[in-house]
This record gives C-alpha cells, sequence and structure tokens, in this order.
C-alpha cells in the first residue's frame, strides 16, 4: 500500500516539478570554427580557441553555442564533408581539447550542441572506401546506380539520369572501382548515404549516441530533406528524372534548373527525425536535461512545420528560414509582422518557435538589410517567444567581406567557374574571421601569414573591442537585450505585436505578476510619435535597452502614450519590477513535505515493528 502511495507522490511531483527543457527559450549562439579563434597561429580558428573565449560568451549571456562541424574532414565543404563522425579534426584540435572545451562550458554553465550531419559523408570516409569495393555489409551504403550508354558514343558512359547538385553540374559521380555512379547532393566529396538501408541508420544512431556521452546538449541536423531519394523499387529499379521547373535564366547545370520531386521531402524522412527525437529523450533522466533538436530544412511551411511531429510522435525544431529569407531590406512593419505571425500561427500548439537572423551560408543581417537594421533585428530575435539564434559576429554587426575569386575558398562558389558573378552563390563573405579587435588579422590569430579567408575590411572600426565596453554599442545592446530574455514575461509570457504603422513594429511581452517589455522599432528615417496605450503595461515606463540609433537612453522614463523614437532606433521598455516568480515549482519545493513524509513512515515503521 504504501509502496503505492509512494510511486503514486513521486509521479505526480516528477511531473509537478518543470523538467530541464533549458531550450525551450533559449539563446543560441552558432560558432563556425574554422573562423572564431585561432590559438595556434596557423591562421585557422580551433577547438582551444573556442574554449578561450568562452567566458565572453558566457559574459554575453547565451545559453549555449552550436558548434558547426569539428569532425576530420578533408574539408572540401569545410567540415560538411565528415571522414570520421567520431574523430575530431586536426586542423581543429583532439579530443583532449573537446573535453576540455566541454568540461570549460560546464563549469561556465554553458550548453554545448553539435552539427550533425546525416545525408552525406565524405569520400574519404572508411564506409565509402568499403562500399566502393563492395565490401561485404557495406555495398549498400551509398546510392549506387549503373550510369547510361551515350546514344552517340558508345564508348560514353552517361550519369544514371538529369539530377543536379546544389552545387551545381551532374549529381553523379564515376567509381572506377565500383564501375558505377554514387550521387552527391554537393561537392564529389560528399558522397550520399543511402537511409533505406537499416544499417546506415544504426551507424547513425550510434553517432548520436557517442556524442550524448560526453555530454553534449543537443545537435543541429544538416541538410535534413534530401536524406531520402525516391525509392528505385517502385520505378522499375531506376531513379527517374526530375522534371524541369521552369525557373528563368537556368540551365541544365543549375540546380534551379529541375523540380526536385525525386530528392527532396519524400515521406521517410520525417520518422527519422521523430526516432532521433526518442532517441535524444532517453538522456532526459540520465543527464536530467532534455536535448534539443533543430533541423535544417529550406522548403515551404508546410514541409518544415512536419518536423516538429505528428501529434503522436515528438520531433525537432525546424529552423524557421521564413523568418530568414521572407525579412528583406525594403521589408516595411507589417511585413515583418506577417513574416512573424505566419510561423506563430501555423507552428503545432505547444511547441517552440524560433527565429534565424543568419548562419554560415547566408549574408549578414549588416549587408542583407544594411547596418542601420542590425539592431532591430538583433533585439528582435531575442524578444521573440522561444529560441532565438545568433551567427557569431552579429552581436557586434559584423558585415559580409569582400573576397576576390583568388581568394575564394566556398565550393558553391568555386563551381560557378564565373570569376565574374561568382560572388552571387559565395558564402565566403559571411565567414571571414571574428573581429575581436582592431589589431593584426583583426586578433583573430597571431599568424605570421596569412589567415585562411581575410578578414573583412572594416575590422578596425567594427569589433569587439571597441564595442565591450561602450554604454552605446550593437554589443552593449544585445547583451541587455540577451539578459531580458531571461526574464519571466519573455521566457514564457504572452505576446502581443502590432504594426500601428508601416514605420513602427511593437512587440510586447506580459507575464501576470511580473515586469513586462515592449519592443519598438522605428524602421523608418524620421522620429516617429508612438502611443502603446493599447497593448497593456504601466504607464509610465522605463527604458531597459537602448539601441545605437535611440536618443534616449536606458534608465530614462517615458509616459506609455506619447513616446519619441528616433529614426532607426530599436529599444526595449518596461514596467516597474514587481514579484518576480518564474512560475515553476523548483525541486527544493518538495523537499521539506518529502522529508517530512518519510520521517513519518520511518517512524511508524520502526515503532510498529519493535
Ligand atoms: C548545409 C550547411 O549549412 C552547408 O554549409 C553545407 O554546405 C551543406 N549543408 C552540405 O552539408
Ligand atoms: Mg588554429
Amino acid at each position: 500500500m504504501r509502496a503505492i502511495l509512494i510511486s503514486v507522490l513521486a509521479a505526480t511531483f516528477a511531473d509537478l516539478v518543470c523538467a530541464d527543457v533549458w531550450w525551450e527559450s533559449a539563446t543560441i549562439y552558432q560558432i563556425y570554427p574554422r573562423s572564431f579563434k585561432d590559438s595556434d597561429g596557423d591562421g585557422i580558428g580551433d577547438l582551444n580557441g573556442i574554449t578561450e573565449k568562452l567566458p565572453y560568451l558566457k559574459d554575453t549571456g547565451v545559453d549555449a553555442i552550436w558548434l558547426s562541424p569539428i569532425y576530420s574532414s578533408p574539408m572540401y565543404d569545410f567540415g560538411y564533408d565528415i571522414t570520421n563522425y567520431k574523430e575530431i579534426s586536426s586542423e581543429y584540435g583532439t579530443m583532449e581539447d573537446f573535453d576540455n572545451l566541454m568540461k570549460e562550458a560546464k563549469n561556465l554553465g554553458i550548453r554545448v550542441v553539435l552539427d550533425y550531419v546525416p545525408n552525406h559523408t565524405s569520400n574519404e570516409s572508411d564506409w565509402f572506401v568499403k562500399s566502393a569495393n563492395r565490401e561485404s555489409g557495406y555495398e549498400d551504403y551509398y546510392i549506387w546506380a549503373d550510369g547510361k550508354l551515350s546514344p552517340n558514343d558508345s564508348n560514353q558512359l552517361l550519369p544514371p539520369n538529369n539530377w543536379v547538385s546544389i552545387f551545381r553540374k551532374s549529381a553523379w559521380q564515376y567509381h572506377p572501382i565500383r564501375q558505377q555512379f554514387y550521387l552527391h547532393q554537393f561537392v564529389i566529396g560528399q558522397p550520399d548515404l543511402n537511409y533505406r538501408n537499416t544499417r546506415v541508420q544504426e551507424e547513425m544512431k550510434d553517432v548520436l549516441h557517442f556524442w550524448l556521452d560526453k555530454g553534449v546538449s543537443g545537435f543541429r541536423v544538416d541538410a535534413v530533406n534530401i536524406m531520402y531519394e525516391v525509392d528505385p523499387s517502385k520505378h522499375d529499379g531506376k531513379y527517374p528524372d526530375e522534371p524541369p521547373s521552369g525557373t528563368p535564366g537556368t540551365t541544365p547545370d543549375d540546380y534551379e534548373y529541375l523540380d526536385h520531386i525525386y530528392t527532396k521531402n519524400m515521406e521517410e524522412t520525417y520518422d527519422v527525425v521523430y526516432d532521433w527525437r526518442d532517441l535524444l529523450d532517453e538522456y532526459i533522466a540520465r543527464h536530467n536535461e532534455s536535448k534539443v533538436m533543430m533541423t535544417e530544412c529550406y522548403a515551404d511551411l508546410s514541409d518544415m512545420i512536419r518536423y516538429y511531429g505528428n501529434g503522436v510522435r515528438n520531433g525537432s525544431v525546424p529552423f524557421n528560414f521564413l523568418y530568414l529569407e521572407g525579412l528583406k531590406k525594403e521589408s516595411n512593419a507589417e511585413d515583418f509582422k506577417m513574416v512573424i505571425d505566419n510561423w506563430m500561427n501555423n507552428m503545432p500548439a505547444g511547441k517552440t518557435a524560433n527565429w534565424v537572423n543568419g548562419n554560415h551560408d547566408q549574408s549578414r543581417v549588416g549587408t542583407r538589410h544594411g547596418v542601420k537594421r542590425i539592431d532591430a533585428l538583433n533585439m528582435l530575435a531575442l524578444m521573440l517567444p522561444g529560441i532565438s539564434l545568433t551567427y557569431q559576429g552579429e552581436e557586434i554587426g559584423m558585415t559580409d567581406g569582400s573576397i576576390s575569386w583568388t581568394d575564394t575558398k566556398d565550393p558553391q562558389a568555386c563551381n560557378t567557374d564565373d570569376p565574374t558573378n561568382y560572388w552571387m552563390k559565395s558564402r565566403d563573405p559571411a565567414r571571414t574571421p571574428y573581429q575581436w579587435d582592431g589589431s593584426k588579422h583583426a586578433g583573430f590569430s597571431n599568424s605570421s601569414g596569412d589567415t585562411w579567408l581575410p578578414v573583412a575590411d572594416n575590422y578596425e572600426t567594427v569589433n569587439l573591442a571597441a564595442q565591450i565596453n561602450v554604454v552605446k554599442s550593437h554589443y552593449t545592446f544585445y547583451k541587455d537585450v540577451v539578459a531580458i530574455k531571461k526574464s519571466p514575461a519573455v521566457r514564457r509570457g504572452n505576446m502581443d505585436i502590432r504594426a500601428p504603422s508601416k514605420d513602427i513594429l511593437v512587440v510586447t511581452r506580459q507575464l501576470s505578476g511580473n515586469p513586462g517589455f515592449a519592443s519598438i522599432i522605428n524602421l523608418s528615417d524620421q522620429q516617429q510619435r508612438v502611443n502603446l496605450s493599447a497593448v497593456g503595461l504601466s504607464d509610465r515606463l522605463r527604458v531597459a535597452a537602448s539601441g545605437v540609433d535611440c536618443t534616449l537612453e536606458k534608465g530614462a522614463q517615458v509616459t506609455k502614450d506619447n513616446i519619441a523614437v528616433s529614426p532607426h532606433c530599436a529599444i526595449v521598455l518596461t514596467t516597474t519590477a514587481q514579484n518576480a516568480n518564474n512560475g515553476c515549482l523548483t525541486p527544493k519545493f518538495f523537499m521539506k513535505p518529502l522529508f517530512m513524509y518519510f520521517s513519518v513512515f520511518l517512524y511508524r515503521y520502526f515503532y510498529i515493528r519493535y
């Protein structure tokens, strides 16, 4: 009887105690290890460089870092071509360096999230070499297909079909040993794994276990929606051609030339993601934290949100690329509201939203939206509900570097074979080294030679040292808003978004019993008067964070119905402090009654028996 009572009580308590789902309102900072900090002077960023800078990230207030791939790789696609998923790239350090990074991060309370690249390995991986040699058990690890004889020349073997790589040109490469073609949706050195082979699925799960056992807090999953191709057994054992998309200005070598009905968004993908979620959830009890999974999928909204789960099974947080791609330099406040509402209204109930301002594949905010909108975009991603993603350098307003054709390293740009227009495809400008200070190589490296990509030209003025202890700077503003994001109203409160005009966007966060916040963006180059009467909050408000273009300074008091917001100002206002209560029942809360219950139980047990 007692046992039953105790288990019922324990289960009830376990439900009431807030599980550590830390990521639901986290600020996650993406590190591109190659460009963050070089500790050994070879011009390439590395793990010890990251460890050295962890105190900076702690001070900034980020909850977690996501590291772009750190695994062994020939670096044809800068780490997204992995030779061994369980080994550290020698350019970036050793496993000992990784363990040390984990230890330091744990000491500081920063979680570590890793990049997980399931779609492809490097063509130098053992698995691929074995598969090319048809070694038993490995024959079907990759997507292999016979070539077609050329109708014009019987000595010429053509690729199996017309599929095109995302990086241009045929997605098939002939392998002389195996005498077949293999599929590569990116560079030739990135053969696609075959997810119709359950052994491949098991191997990849094993990779997740390996890093989870090392204590990482989750994964960002690369290129998830191209993991499956059409099932050839349903097409006479062949991979059928894809139809042309009709996209103007494209040639058969361009990825956009085809409509990718056989190479992406296949139905089978979702279950694999849900399986990974189950695997990650095994660690909730073991590590006393929920692991985050964020999936990279550039697709329509309906395909994207299916990654969240299907109502029965849980999935991942799909990156909100509608936000990233839907907002442009020209977007006005109504466009912002529409793009934000679109995600909030279509995301399944109870799931976590997320706001992606940039990443290592996209032009930087200051270049894409213009430098006048840097604070606005940084603030918005932090004030909206859910996960905020910051790509390294956005907190100091870095802009795209200009990289000449000869300095170009990105395979996507090199594959254009076009020294004039390559820049349209190049991701190098967003990957230039982090600008720590105004010294040589922007303090990124003490190399006597070059850095792997040149530092952006503006490093002498745009750098962390110039912003870190300054009242008005992108960094100070970012840090202030990161701190505000940790308050109960922003973590769990209601969100109200309105565009009182095309120039003004207001996002308000409120939670009863806690200070509320209103963030205002003036997108125009005129001062605007804003009336917040309709949003609630108190009549008098205080400036909690003030962007570089705001004349209202931190600490200033304003009256809610008439706030003068200077051109391009991004600002956060708050009510005055009330009883802060994070609303969670902590384990401590239950300690006393539990202890009392067991004391009575023990007393009665011994008293009755003896
Ligand atoms: C997406 C990554 O973000 C990108 O950098 C990479 O080139 C491709 N996936 C291939 O892994
Ligand atoms: Mg180095």
